[in-house]
């Protein structure tokens, strides 16, 4: 895929955009089922239990938390101040070290899986797919996950439909735009995909803090988002009329393992 200067720009400005607000993140994104790591370990034919994790751009841990409860040894990886900052502050004790999944500040084999969790499209993949290649031992898995919004639900669909008209994007073709971001300049990856429904019920200013914490909000001016987040309040509202939002998500899981060298 070739950008424009002007793109690569925005490209770079929202990969950073998340550490102004490492806090809001951490306190109102979704975090990941368990039946998202079990399909994990089913895939992987291993438990996470004693492996070697490589979370990257792993924020403020959110993945991390899930990796460590399911008995995983994790080193987290971030490139940001502030998301790693708000890791060290709500994970003491795991370490994260800063650097990006474009050239991993970790040895070569060194990981049964490597993670990504909301991260693998702030990468340039001509890089981090070798990367990857490199700290995984022979067999090992590279994991990649989103949660992406269940649009058949309505309220949902109106909700994106209404986003992507603010922003002039189409939300509806995420779910196709993660597949394109995980081809593999290298051949050695083959993915398997699954998709995990699950949803959470939060209070609607959560839930609208969820929204602002988009890179997308978060790299426009906060008067527009401001504007666009009332005018969620009112639909939402509208919908859920005692203040409580069921959130859906299909987490899309992309997950492959190393194949051996031509
Ligand atoms: C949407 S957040 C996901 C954080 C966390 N993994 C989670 O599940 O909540 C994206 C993260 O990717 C990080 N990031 C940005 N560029 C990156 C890169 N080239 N490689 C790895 N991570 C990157 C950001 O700093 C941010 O913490």
């Amino acid at each position: 895929m070739t950008t424009s200067g002007a793109d690569q720009v925005t490209h770079t400005a929202r990969a950073h955009s998340f550490n102004a607000v490492a806090a809001q993140y951490a306190d109102h994104r979704p975090t990941y089922p368990p039946a998202l790591f079990d399909a994990i370990e089913d895939l992987t034919g291993r438990p996470l239990a004693g492996s070697r994790v490589a979370d990257v751009g792993a924020g403020t841990g959110m993945a991390t938390a899930r990796l460590l409860e399911r008995g995983a040894h994790v080193v987290a990886v971030e490139p940001g101040e502030g998301m790693a900052g708000e890791f060290r502050r709500r994970l003491p004790g795991t370490p994260v070290v800063r650097g990006d999944g474009d050239a991993l500040p970790l040895a070569a084999g060194s990981a049964d899986l490597i993670t990504y969790a909301q991260s693998w499209h702030w990468t340039d993949p001509a890089r981090s797919v070798p990367e990857a290649l490199r700290v995984l031992r022979p067999g090992g898995a590279l994991a990649l996950w989103w949660n992406t919004s269940a649009d058949d639900v309505p309220w949902i669909a109106e909700a994106s439909a209404r986003a992507g008209r603010h922003f002039g994007r189409d939300f509806s073709r995420e779910k196709n735009d993660i597949d394109a971001a995980t081809a593999d300049p290298s051949g050695r990856l083959d993915f398997t995909r699954r998709t995990v429904r699950w949803s959470r019920r939060v209070p609607v200013d959560a839930h609208l803090a969820n929204i602002g914490s988009h890179s997308l909000f978060l790299v426009q001016s906060p008067d527009r988002t401001a504007a666009f987040l009332a005018e969620e309040r009112r639909h939402v509202l509208g919908a859920f009329p005692d203040g409580i939002v069921e959130e859906t998500y299909d987490v899309v899981l992309l997950l492959a393992s190393k194949r051996p060298a031509a």
